[in-house]
């Protein structure tokens, strides 16, 4: 049991910058792709017209200010919300996610900083919770304790000291690590993760930062929101920005400097040249 998402990085082609559209699946075409995605909640409209790639064997920083829609967005690829119109494309196939089972049967998982976990359940517990092995219609303990020990390793989460302790007494990073594993053990292809450093020290933010690279280098596609422009920087290869629910620039992490993601997050547009890159989105 252990890793065996090993379909090898993309290679970042013209897809990766958001303008290719192929129509049907072929190497370039990113794992999960959204087109026109909109979404309103009575009178507030979350979302207008969103498109977003997120390529597998690359990490997507989604970011934006309070209310863009970031976490709309990641519960339309979740299941839990049903975008109101828009098209998803998985490997360029049209997909529809109409519950978060849909999504988990994909191979989608989403890990939320304070939900992921249940506080009174061990580390193996929470691994398998809900999709617990059985022998002999009894739990199968040894089989479930040797493949959670495994994905830790392969992940080289090395600091927790017993995969029987209950996560309540793990720390933030600990706490992460255990729900990105867990996340990996399914075998997903794609892993959003909402805000994973918010609450970290410095060592565990790169604790986790390290993990989203490992995830990356297994060949899934990541998607991490954030506001910490560090972090983006450090992880991202693509960075998509929204702004009052609308992507108003995504691309290469490179095509961006510090003042230009500033300026996309606090005004949804930006003046510098260095963002002024062809494969920017950009909607008026
Ligand atoms: N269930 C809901 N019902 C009504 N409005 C909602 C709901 N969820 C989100 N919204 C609204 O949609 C907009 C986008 O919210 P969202 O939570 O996606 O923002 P965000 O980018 O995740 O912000 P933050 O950085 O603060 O987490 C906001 O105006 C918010 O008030
Ligand atoms: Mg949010």
């Amino acid at each position: 049991m252990s890793l065996t998402h090993m379909d090898g990085p993309t290679d970042g082609g013209p897809a990766a910058g958001g303008q290719a559209l192929a129509t049907g699946p072929a190497a370039a075409e990113p794992l999960l792709r959204l087109k026109g995605v909109s979404k309103h909640f009575g009178a507030v409209q979350a979302l207008f017209e969103v498109d977003l790639d997120l390529p597998a064997g690359q990490v997507t920083a989604l970011c934006g200010d309070n209310g863009a829609g970031k976490s709309v967005l990641t519960k339309c690829i979740a299941g839990i919300h049903q975008p109101d119109a828009g098209q998803m494309f998985w490997q360029g196939q049209p997909i529809h996610i109409r519950s978060p089972k849909d999504s988990a049967a994909l191979g989608i998982e989403t890990v939320y900083q304070d939900l992921a976990l249940a506080d009174n359940l061990d580390i193996v517990q929470n691994m398998f919770l809900g999709r617990e092995r059985q022998r002999r219609f009894i739990l199968d303990e040894d089989s479930m304790e040797r493949a959670a020990a495994e994905t830790l390793a392969s992940l080289h989460v090395t600091t927790v000291r017993s995969i029987r302790q209950p996560v309540a007494t793990l720390s933030g990073g600990q706490r992460q690590a255990v729900a990105v594993a867990k996340a990996v053990m399914w075998n997903s292809k794609l892993v959003l993760l909402d805000e994973p450093t918010a609450a970290l020290g410095v060592a565990q933010t790169k604790m986790v930062l390290d993990l989203v690279r490992r995830l990356k280098s297994h060949g899934l596609a990541v998607m991490v929101i954030s506001h910490n422009l560090n972090d983006i920087f450090e992880v991202a290869d693509r960075i998509a920005i929204m702004h009052l629910g609308r992507m108003v620039a995504q691309d290469r992490a490179s095509a961006f400097d510090r003042q230009s993601a500033v300026d996309y997050m606090t005004t949804g547009g930006s003046s510098r040249e260095v963002a002024a890159s062809a494969s920017t989105t950009r909607r008026d």
